[in-house]
Order: C-alpha cells, then structure tokens, then sequence
C-alpha cells in the first residue's frame, strides 16, 4: 500500500486560526468588541490546567479577549454556581466552559445544567445535545467538531460510507456517531457505534470504511482490526512513561499508528492530529457565539 494522507491537525488549526483571526481584525475595525471565552478551571490538575493554558493562548493568539477563572479545588457546589450564573449574566462574555473533570464533591451534570446553553460554546447542556441530534444549528462539542473539519477540510467523501465510532462517551463516541449519519456535507454515512460490551469488535472495525476512535485504551487498534483503504481517526491520547525520551514520556493514540498507517488511505496521528483541532473548534464556537 501506498504511504496514507495525514490528517494534519495541527497545520490545520493553525490555518483555521488564521482565518478567525482575520474575522476578529474586521469585527474589530466595524467597531464591535472582539469575541471574549472565559474558561473556569477548579482546583490544580495538571493536565486540565495544561489543557486550559492552551485554551487561553489560542484566544489571546488570534486576538480574542479571554478570561481565566481559576477557583480552589475545596470550592463548595453552591460556590461554584454561583460564579455560573455571574458568568451566564456577564453582557461582556460570548461563551465559557468548566473544564471538567470536575472535584468529586461536585455534580458535574448540575453545573453543566446551569449553564446558559446561549454561553455554552462547549456544547454540553442538554438543550444543545438536543438541538444537535434534531440537525438543528448549535454548539457541536469540541472533539466531534474538529473531526468534521478535518474531514471537511480535506475533503474526504462521507456519503454512503460504513463508519464505525469506537466508544460512546457523551462528548465524543455518542455525538460523533449521531452527527456521521445525519444528512449533512460531512455526514450520510451508514454508523455503527461499537464499545466495551460489543462483540466480535474486530469483524466489525474491518468493515469500517471509516473508523474513529474514542476508546482511550493505548494502541487498542491492531492492523487487523483494520480494511485496506480505510480512512482512521485517532481521539486517544496517553502519556506512556519512556525513559529513552528526553520528556520521560511519549505520547501514543488508541491507534497502533505504525503498523495501522500503511493500510490507510488517510490517518490522523498523535500527537499532532484530533488534539490541536479540539481548540480550533472551540474558537470557531466562541466566535459563531460573538456573532450570534
Ligand atoms: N475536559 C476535557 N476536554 C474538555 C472539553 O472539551 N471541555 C471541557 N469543559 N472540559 C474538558
């Protein structure tokens, strides 16, 4: 087989970027405020911390205003909604998120229910979930959205296709497999949503004529488990300790990419693949919520 077509997601990001930030310029010159993303990040877990850092310097990157609220991991639930509903009120703010995970002693699905679905450019509350599963227009969440761009962006045909969503999270595996069987550009294709419980997982994955994979099991896709000619998106992400790296650590998918790649048509890598194009979707939500 010949070499596949990377997914470059980070390439692609960055040229979405480059787009919102052309919109901002000329938001701005009309005299309108530039689009404005809070993100809330409760207590000191590294990686959300990380992941909202990340968030923070795309806004301020592409010249969004953004906010940081950064609140103590013993903040009680009623606190914590409290700073929602300030949040939700805020005339200045386009959208914010909560990044999760949240404290154990918080109802995650309570603070998201608090949300004004109007400023949840996560995509999260149900009234979103719903509008999206009705094809009406909404904040798709993150990871499904930047998958639809990737495949937009490179012009992958959909139509008629067998997909095969691995996992069924609520924020990924779930809506991904709704969204590839609406009829929509990047959509019309015949779903099927596999997970922990299915059997014969295999035969099914090698029927996929588009495989995406949410599991979070490092390197569960083996070749075999693949068709020659597939098209293969690669959601996981895990930090696989490696003392031969500098960092003390790589990072791998839920794909076994190297032996994965060759049977592909087109593949998405990690690092550098669905990750960076989380943010971009988010960006695109904030600025879709300015124009609202
Ligand atoms: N934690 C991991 N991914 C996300 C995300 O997309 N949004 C929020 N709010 N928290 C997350």
């Amino acid at each position: 087989m010949s070499k596949p077509i990377i997914l470059d997601g980070k390439a692609t990001s960055k040229q979405i970027k480059i787009e919102i930030a052309e919109k901002v310029k000329s938001m701005v010159a009309k005299g309108k405020r530039a689009p404005h993303l809070a993100a809330v990040l409760v207590g000191d877990d590294g990686a959300s911390r990380t992941y909202v850092n990340a968030k923070v310097k795309a806004c301020e990157a592409i010249g969004f205003k953004s906010t940081l609220v950064e609140l103590e991991e013993s903040i009680t639930e009623e606190e914590l909604l409290k700073h929602v509903e300030k949040l939700n009120n805020d005339n200045e703010l386009d959208g914010f998120i909560v990044q999760v995970p949240l404290p154990d002693h918080i109802d995650e699905q309570k603070i998201t229910l608090a949300i004004s679905p109007q400023k949840d450019v996560d995509g999260f509350h149900p009234e979103n979930l719903g509008k999206l599963v009705l094809g009406l227009p909404t904040y798709i969440s993150a990871t499904p959205n930047g998958i639809l761009e990737l495949l937009k962006r490179y012009q992958i045909e959909t139509s008629g296709k067998h997909c095969v969503v691995m996992g069924r999270s609520h924020i990924v595996g779930a809506p991904m497999s709704i969204l590839m069987g609406q009829k929509r550009d990047q959509g019309n294709c015949t779903v099927t949503l596999v997970h922990s419980r299915t059997k014969n997982i295999k035969e099914i994955t090698k029927s996929a004529d588009i495989l995406i994979v949410a599991i979070g099991k490092p390197e569960f896709v083996t070749a075999d488990m693949v068709k020659e000619g597939a098209i293969v998106i690669d959601v996981g992400i895990h930090r696989i300790e490696d003392n031969s790296k500098k960092s003390g650590f790589r990072l791998l998918g839920d794909v076994a990419y190297e032996e994965v790649a060759p049977k592909c048509t087109h593949i998405s890598p990690v690092p550098g693949g669905v990750g960076p194009m989380t943010i971009a979707s988010l960006l695109m939500n904030t600025l879709q919520a300015a124009n609202k």
